[in-house]
């Protein structure tokens, strides 16, 4: 009889770990995709260490790889050359990473962000849904 609050919390557990992931993909769709590409095949990218190396102090290292780069500049001149409307700037992008924005804010993501990450990596043994 004692197994059965266990199993009732190992349930839980589980399903507030997908509920984590599910906000990660959502986030993720939203203020990522424009760049990169379907978020599950850029979680197959890293492993998992290095995802939480990426994610480490509230996500400063991803953070670094988009504020004032001159690679998202060039993608998204690339973008508008290519006649592509889009509402994202550069000055945006900083803004987001930076935490200047409010709402769903980087900060307030990042932890869902990371566990969608940690949940898809490459040597997780969860096989992400088609899209
Ligand atoms: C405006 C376009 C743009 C947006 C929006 C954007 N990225 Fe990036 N991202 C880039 C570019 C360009 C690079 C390459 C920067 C570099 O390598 O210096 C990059 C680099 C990365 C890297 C490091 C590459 C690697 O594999 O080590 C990761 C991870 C990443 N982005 C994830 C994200 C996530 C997560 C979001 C949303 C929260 C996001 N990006 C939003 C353009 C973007």
């Amino acid at each position: 009889m004692r197994m059965l609050p266990m199993l009732f919390l190992l349930l839980l557990g589980a399903s507030m770990m997908d509920a984590a992931a599910y906000k990660g993909q959502k986030a993720y769709k939203m203020r990522c995709k424009v760049c990169h590409d379907s978020g599950n095949k850029m979680a197959l990218v890293h492993t998992k260490k290095e995802w939480e190396k990426l994610f480490a102090q509230k996500g400063e290292t991803l953070a670094h790889h988009h504020v004032h780069s001159p690679k998202v500049e060039m993608m998204l001149e690339k973008f508008h050359a290519q006649g592509v409307a889009l509402k994202i700037t550069p000055e945006k992008v900083d803004a987001y990473f930076e935490n200047r924005t409010g709402g769903e804010s980087y900060e307030s993501s990042v932890r869902h962000l990371r566990d969608f990450f940690l949940e898809y990596a490459r040597d997780s043994d969860s096989v992400p849904a088609c899209n």
